[in-house]
């Protein structure tokens, strides 16, 4: 039951939960109040005493992420008093701390530098060495531990307690010589483990796969979704174009979305990214020759004609909202039936009960709202009949066992898809279109929850956006923007027809089980 109350904050009141954590509630009010050691996703822990506060009617300072909120409470974090108690404790964290900035991946995204820079000593007064520790520790699951540069926050050995349950890592020794490491006999080896990552507020732990690589302060973060499963969780993609260079994603992360994966992605997930970089099919060809564009546009629309009502379609569960929309359209216009059968895209040893799902179709909800034939034995029926066979990127034709292979080899095959067919040589035409990093468009996860993806990167001349590709082969009969997808093609599917896709929220829409 909702009880909110008032308190003042640095002479503002503000209203808040009563019995809230004092320290979220400063921070969902965009109250800056330095912290090392507490987590939305683990909770309290009170070691690193960054969080101090004071509250009035109280001697001494306390720590706000173990206090909660009281009626009428008021605070200061910004005191003359409060400023000098973190001055201490961050005098404290720097005796032994390498100082290392200009060499640390985390250098641009780090807590202690941040809160160093606002309320630091800066002058030190350490006569005597520092204590050293090892650096460059390989933990295993592409994790880079530097002991030195910890803050003992045991952020990291809660989150494999706490979350994963695997309890991998602790802090070992005492004073001076506290390190976090791993058990004995024990490596970081989670399907989450990269998520320590993240949450470690300096630059102790760094990821195998992006250190050295690029500094955060060039890099732009681009809201999306995951698609390499129906879980949907939210990612930033971090990506950068150098002068003269070609556009590089460098990193997922972690996107908070309570109601769809909380804080976390899976490692899998995470380094997924490196998909979106190939560049190695690119273009239009004609079995294994390169054709040029218009040429290929121009046999592709002589096939849809001589074919004319022997053509079928398949498409990939994991297309975006809009591209299912428009491969739909493209179908009324010729006269093809679609199918999307569903067997290569379960994965029974993927799946947990953390995030991880076993269906690793990232669209399968759509699929199934729009009743799009699934029946594996219906395709094989149909295909005895048809003589050419459009794909849009569905890993069953993409890379056929062999006894639809054999069945495919007396049809006129075409390809549009992101990545290349395995048997090209077999394909009358195959085009290649831009991933999802590339596009923006809608996905609904297994849940049942809209998630709006934005483009990181731009498409190419070598890699188009499927809709451009569809909207040119269909002699422009279909769509070929987001806008006019969801104003046209997108009204015909009842599912979708009352949503407006500019107000997809950030953190997408429930579409609840009666929309089905
Ligand atoms: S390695 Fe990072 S997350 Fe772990 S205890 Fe040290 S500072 Fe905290
Ligand atoms: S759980 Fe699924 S959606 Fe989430 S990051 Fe992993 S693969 Fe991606
Ligand atoms: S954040 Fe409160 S003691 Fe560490």
């Amino acid at each position: 039951m909702s009880n909110l109350v008032r308190i003042t904050v640095n002479q503002k009141e503000i209203e808040a939960q009563s019995g809230a954590n004092l320290l979220q509630t400063l921070l969902d009010n965009g109250i800056e109040t330095p912290h090392f050691c507490y987590h939305e996703a683990l909770g309290p822990d009170g070691n690193c005493r960054m969080c101090m506060v004071e509250i009035e009617g109280q001697k001494r300072p306390q720590i706000a992420c173990d206090t909660f909120v009281e009626d009428n409470m008021v605070i200061s974090t910004k005191s003359d008093n409060i400023m000098a108690v973190k001055r201490s404790i961050l005098e404290l964290e720097l005796i032994n701390h390498p100082v290392d900035c200009p060499i640390c991946d985390q250098a641009g995204e780090c807590k202690l530098q941040e809160y160093y820079m606002e309320v630091g000593l800066y002058d030190s007064r350490l006569e005597t060495p520092k204590v050293t520790h090892k650096k460059h520790i390989d933990l295993g699951s592409n994790v880079m531990l530097d002991q030195e540069r910890c803050v003992l926050c045991e952020r990291c050995a809660r989150f494999t307690t706490s979350y994963t349950k695997t309890n991998e890592l602790g802090i070992v020794g005492r004073g001076d010589h506290a390190k976090i490491s791993t058990m004995p006999g024990k490596k970081l080896n989670n399907p989450y483990a990269m998520n320590v990552v993240d949450i470690c507020p300096v630059g102790a732990l760094t990821s195998k796969d992006f250190r050295f690589k690029q500094r955060v302060w060039f890099m732009t973060a681009t809201p999306s979704i995951c698609q390499s499963c129906a879980k949907g969780c939210n990612i930033y993609i971090d990506h950068n174009t150098l002068k003269y260079g070609t556009p590089v994603i460098h990193r997922y992360r972690p996107r908070k979305n309570l109601a769809v994966n909380g804080h976390f992605i899976c490692d899998e997930g995470r380094l997924s990214f490196k998909e979106q970089n190939e560049d190695d099919f690119r273009g239009t060809y004609s079995r294994n020759l390169n054709i040029n564009f218009k040429k290929a546009i121009s046999k592709m629309q002589k096939l849809l004609k001589s074919e004319s009502n022997h053509t079928l379609i398949v498409l990939s569960p994991s297309l975006l909202n809009e591209q299912i929309a428009s491969v739909i359209q493209f179908s009324k216009i010729i006269g093809a039936n679609v199918f999307c059968p569903l067997e290569r895209y379960t994965d029974e040893n993927f799946g947990d009960d953390i995030l991880r799902s076993n269906d690793r179709a990232s669209n399968r909800w759509t699929i199934n709202a729009l009743k799009i034939e699934t029946d594996y034995n219906k395709f094989i029926d149909s295909l005895d009949s048809a003589r050419l066979v459009i794909n849009f990127n569905h890993k069953l034709l993409l890379n056929p066992e062999r006894e639809l292979s054999n069945k495919l080899t007396n049809k006129i095959n075409v390809h549009f898809s992101e990545v290349e067919c395995e048997n090209r040589q077999d394909s009358e035409i195959s085009f290649a279109y831009a991933p999802f990093s590339y596009v923006s468009g809608s996905t609904v996860n297994e849940n049942g929850h809209l998630q709006q993806l934005n483009a990181a990167l731009v498409p190419t001349e070598k890699k188009p956006d499927l809709l451009e590709l569809i909207h040119i082969v269909s002699e422009k009969k279909v769509s070929h923007t987001n806008e006019q997808i969801w104003q046209n093609e997108m009204r015909d599917l009842e599912v979708f027809k009352n949503i407006n896709f500019s107000k997809i929220p950030l953190g997408g829409l429930a579409f609840g089980e009666s929309n089905v």
